[in-house]
């Protein structure tokens, strides 16, 4: 089975005329591509990058596998604490498929620095029955490091000091930060987080894998729906859709002055995969005071009535990426009731995924027609192997998208520039 099918007719210019690439435009991009691919290639053979290894590594399957299974044994509950991507994915994957069958209930402390969050969280959970994730590849971030400093210190009045060591779990890289010499003072269990991973692109590493088996989800399915587009990938390279997806984007950018990428799922199990994106994306690609498309999460239906108006009538400045659901979990027919209305008699009797579907539908035409280049992602439903194909789709689109603008798609700079500050303010 496919676990995501990509259309992107909409974007070419025979669809939405001058706003569209070009076939010719595209073939002039291969070589740069083709660059691009050799060069992603040459990032994994030399262990510089690892992403697009994960969904390959059999080995953190069994560990967090492992590991969980001690966690549903002995506990109810699961609290991550993390921040930017030691925190997003995990949402995504954890609130689009829930927890299921002995999975245990996985709530997040909020990276918000917001005590009202946190103190909800410490009124609601019962420690005694909660293992506690601290997720932070540096060890040393002040949002993930607060929260867990108070939640460890809640959990120590619960159970005692000598008990609390087993209720928590560390992940962490082995670079010698300052949560792991704590983690290995104190006796915690440390999770590798793989060195060569960086945040945002580590979702389907131990930092996603392991809270989502302790969920009971999955991790070999979304490891399997990953390794289709990577495999794929490999296969294809800069033919790969993914590639293709960001030329698209690229072009855009560079020629029509579409700065602005709107990703719109249309199910609100996908809601955080949005936000997910917009962290890939923005800290990924907006560098060096020159480079920098605006991702904007949207979701579909409800931005039809909010955000369209803008997408179909302001600025030319947008390529909009739509993400449809084959098939929901659940469906249900809308009562026939008052249907000699004519308000309501159109979609009378009608299941509400047909409604869906028609909605997403009727925005790609509109969008069409008002010449707005638009793309989209189909899965068959919301499952681990879709998500896993999202994902990994998704982040070889930003590394073949950093290539083509020339930048290093793997730091952050400018976030140095508010921590540092951060901390300043705080000192004083
Ligand atoms: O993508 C990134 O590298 C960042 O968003 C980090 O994930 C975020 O700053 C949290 O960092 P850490 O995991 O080191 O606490």
């Amino acid at each position: 089975m496919k676990y995501l099918e990509a259309d992107f007719r909409n974007a070419m210019q025979n669809k939405v005329r001058s706003r569209g690439a070009t076939q010719k435009e595209l073939k002039g991009l291969e070589n740069k591509l083709k660059k691009a691919h050799e060069k992603l290639t040459r990032l994994r053979e030399t262990a510089q990058q690892g992403f697009m290894d994960l969904p390959y590594e059999a080995v953190t399957a069994r560990l967090v596998n492992r590991l969980a299974k001690d966690v549903k044994k002995n506990f109810n509950n699961l609290i991550v604490v993390g921040i930017g991507g030691s925190d997003l994915g995990t949402r995504t994957i954890v609130n689009a498929l829930g927890h299921t069958g002995d999975g245990v209930h996985v709530y997040f402390a909020g990276s918000n620095t917001d005590p009202d969050t946190l103190s909800a969280l410490l009124a609601e959970v019962d420690l005694k029955k909660t293992v506690i994730n601290v997720v932070s590849k540096s060890g040393s971030t002040m949002e993930t490091m607060s929260a867990f400093l108070l939640l460890r210190e809640a959990l120590i009045k619960k159970v005692g000091k000598k008990k609390h060591a087993a209720h928590i779990y560390v992940t962490t890289d082995k670079s010698g930060g300052t949560l792991q010499s704590i983690a290995e003072g104190e006796g915690y269990t440390i999770i590798p987080h793989p060195l060569n991973v960086g945040g945002r692109f580590s979702v389907l590493s131990t930092v996603g894998l392991f809270p989502a088996a302790c969920a009971g989800i999955s991790v070999s399915k979304l490891l399997k729906g990953a390794r289709q587009i990577e495999d794929e990938h490999r296969g294809r390279g800069h033919r790969s859709n993914p590639a293709k997806f960001a030329a698209l984007h690229y072009l855009g950018y560079k020629k029509r002055g579409q700065h602005i990428h709107v990703c719109m799922p249309y199910a609100d199990g996908l809601e955080d995969f949005g936000f997910w994106y917009c962290q890939l994306w923005a800290e990924s690609l907006g560098k060096s005071d020159e480079v920098g498309p605006t991702p904007i999460a949207a979701l579909g239906a409800t931005d039809q009535h909010s955000e369209l108006q803008l997408y179909l009538e302001g600025p030319p400045n947008k390529i909009i990426n739509l993400i449809k659901i084959k098939k929901f979990e659940t469906d249900l027919a809308v009562p026939k009731t008052f249907k000699k209305y004519d308000a309501l008699g159109y979609f009378s009797g009608k299941k509400l995924s047909v409604l869906n579907h028609a909605e997403l539908e009727a925005t790609r035409k509109a969008l069409t027609k008002k010449q707005v280049p638009n793309t989209l992602l189909t899965v068959p439903k919301i499952s681990p192997e879709s998500l896993g194909a999202l994902f990994m789709f998704y982040e070889l689109a930003c590394a073949y998208a950093g290539e083509l603008f020339g930048i290093n798609t793997y730091n952050e700079p400018g976030v140095r520039l508010e921590k540092d500050t951060a901390k300043r303010i705080l000192s004083q």
